[in-house]
């Protein structure tokens, strides 16, 4: 029985999709869902009159929170609708993509069980105060920015897989020069985005983990084939991962345990990447100590710079993490809420038993109530900030291990910003900053790489390179002549090769876009272009999620 659903299932929609079977056939598969005790128990006190709920036998919920139910595939979006309207979550469940994947959900977190009780101290000062000191503001707005350009991170569109490609291009560059950090793609067979991962091999304990992420997808839920920006929801968080990274390499610090940096894909569809990273985790029996996650930074809602959430986490941890704050950002106040449903993938670790932490932009309701459409466009780098800060003090009290003092002086060399803009013919001039520390002579070389722009037709090839000598912290400038395009092109310019112990930073290679010059001609109409639902395609279920998200715009703009 059990293998002609997982069979049917997929085959009866697919023929549905594409019209091979009615809406009454479809009607009679179920599918499997996980949601709040408190749901069921409305649904039932209404005798299943406006959904047909069934608690599988077989699928006991692991923790008393929640309920793993089957409902018809047709009662879907009505089940979304009802969490809306009565609970105000959006869409306030899981959905599995099978029953395998519902028992596996369900499966006690034995690796959890086993897991020795964390014993939380604060005695690392000179590791926190020496990554504290080396944490900057300058390019969080510049990461949000890339990544908001993409026409939309969603999870299933190849624009999504590109956003991923450049988180992992970005942390790749900055990782340059440490054989112990390796970057590398999360790849998921069902869906087109893959998650991004960085590992800090631990120099002690390299089999107990910590680990920070947030989710590189982003949505429009009007219809999930328009524009999403989502500066704040995420790109915000990958900002703060972003130079969280950064921040480690340019102080050299070298965590006891392993640290984990991830950027989940699909959140936004049900936390679908997380939920599978989680779970290979614990299948993988992996001592995974601590996770925080970063998901909304870059919007101060209220007086309370970080909001701790406090349902889905766990509860010592998030104790520590205030005890962190007291400690080392005493500048910083904070406060706690609740989302109400599982609403970012902290909750993926949390139903695999891993303890986990969601520090907030502000309390739920008061947050930026842009997200999820096209209007997701501002960032507030100094809130931002204030993660980061938490980000790094967090690894180095739970990571522990320490920075190089004697390496950490030299500083890191950096572009100013990671794009330019310079019309046809002219030259353009790129900024060069050595930043957090100026000890020894140091030298970085650069060069010019073709992108759609060719050396020597629409661009001058330049290279060489920059020196700073003992205690010179001075930017510096490369030029670079243009010549006239035919159309719009861009090359690069690629800083390597850091000499005398500077690090290579955060921004190592600039994108130079050589524009038109601009001609006065009246604009013709463009004919509109046709709206498009993008029909999923990787994952059984991506059309009834569709649904389901095409609700939840209604929800987020009601509840934000
Ligand atoms: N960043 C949000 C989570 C969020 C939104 C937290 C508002 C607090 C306040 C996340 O990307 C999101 O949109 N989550 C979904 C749920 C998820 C299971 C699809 C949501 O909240 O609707
Ligand atoms: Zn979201």
């Amino acid at each position: 029985m059990n293998k002609i659903i997982r069979l049917a299932f997929p085959i009866a929609l697919g023929l549905a999709l594409t019209g091979g079977v009615n809406a009454a056939t479809v009607a009679q598969k179920r599918v499997y869902v996980s949601v709040g005790a408190d749901v069921v128990k409305h649904l039932k006190q209404q005798k299943n009159t406006l959904i047909d709920i069934q608690t599988e036998a077989s699928l006991k919920a692991a923790e008393a929170d929640y309920h793993t139910v089957s409902i018809p595939a047709s009662q879907v979006s009505r089940l979304s609708e009802i969490i809306h309207q009565e609970f105000m979550r959006c869409p306030g469940f899981f959905m599995h993509d099978s029953r395998e994947a519902a028992v596996a959900f369900n499966q006690p977190a034995t690796a959890a069980k086993q897991r020795k009780q964390v014993n939380y101290t604060i005695d690392n000062s000179e590791t926190a105060y020496a990554l504290l000191n080396n944490v900057s503001s300058d390019q969080l707005s510049a990461t949000v920015q890339s990544l908001s350009s993409y026409h939309n991170r969603y999870y299933n569109a190849t624009t999504g897989a590109d956003a991923s490609q450049w988180i992992k291009n970005k942390w790749q560059s900055i990782a340059t020069g440490r054989d112990d950090i390796t970057v590398e793609y999360f790849e998921h067979p069902a869906w087109r985005q893959p998650s991004v991962m960085v590992t800090i091999t631990g120099t002690d304990t390299p089999d107990e983990y910590v680990i920070a992420g947030g989710h590189l997808d982003s949505i429009n839920n009007s219809n999930t084939s328009l524009n999403a920006p989502g500066a704040d929801d995420n790109a915000s968080g990958i900002a703060v991962l972003t130079n969280t990274l950064d921040t480690i390499v340019a102080s050299n610090y070298r965590p006891a345990k392993t640290v984990v940096l991830i950027g989940y894909a699909a959140e936004e569809v049900g936390l679908r990447g997380s939920q599978v990273i989680a779970n290979d985790f614990k299948n993988k029996e992996k001592n995974v100590v601590g996770v925080v996650q970063f998901d909304m930074t870059g919007f101060q809602g209220s007086s309370s710079d970080i909001v701790f959430i406090n349902d889905f986490t766990n509860g010592p941890q998030n104790e520590f993490m205030t005890q962190l704050v007291d400690t080392y950002m005493p500048d910083i106040n904070y406060s706690f809420d609740i989302c109400g449903y599982a609403c970012s993938d902290h909750a993926s670790w949390t139903k695999y038993g891993f303890a986990a932490s969601f520090p907030f932009e502000a309390p739920f309701g008061q947050h930026n109530s842009t997200i999820h459409s096209t209007e997701d466009l501002s960032f507030d780098a100094d809130h931002a900030v204030k993660f980061l800060r938490l980000s790094v003090v967090y690894l180095a009290e739970l990571a522990k291990g320490g920075v190089n003092v004697e390496q950490q002086v030299k500083g890191s060399v950096t572009f100013s910003t990671s794009e330019v803009t310079v019309e046809e013919g002219n030259s353009v001039t790129l900024t060069v900053e050595r930043v957090a520390g100026q000890d020894a002579q140091v030298s970085i070389d650069y060069a010019t790489q073709d992108g759609t722009a060719i050396a020597g037709s629409d661009y001058i090839a330049t290279s060489g390179t920059l020196t700073w000598s003992n205690q010179d912290n001075a930017s510096q400038t490369i030029t670079i002549d243009t010549n006239e395009v035919d159309s719009h092109k861009t090359f690069e310019v690629v800083l390597s090769n850091p000499q005398g112990g500077v690090q290579l930073g955060a921004t190592n290679t600039i994108t130079v876009k050589i524009g038109n010059k601009v001609v006065e001609e009246p604009t013709p109409t463009e004919p509109a272009e046709p709206v498009r639902v993008n029909s999923g395609g990787g994952g059984t279920l991506s059309s009834l999620w569709l649904g389901v998200l095409a609700l939840c715009g209604f929800a987020a703009r009601r509840r934000g």
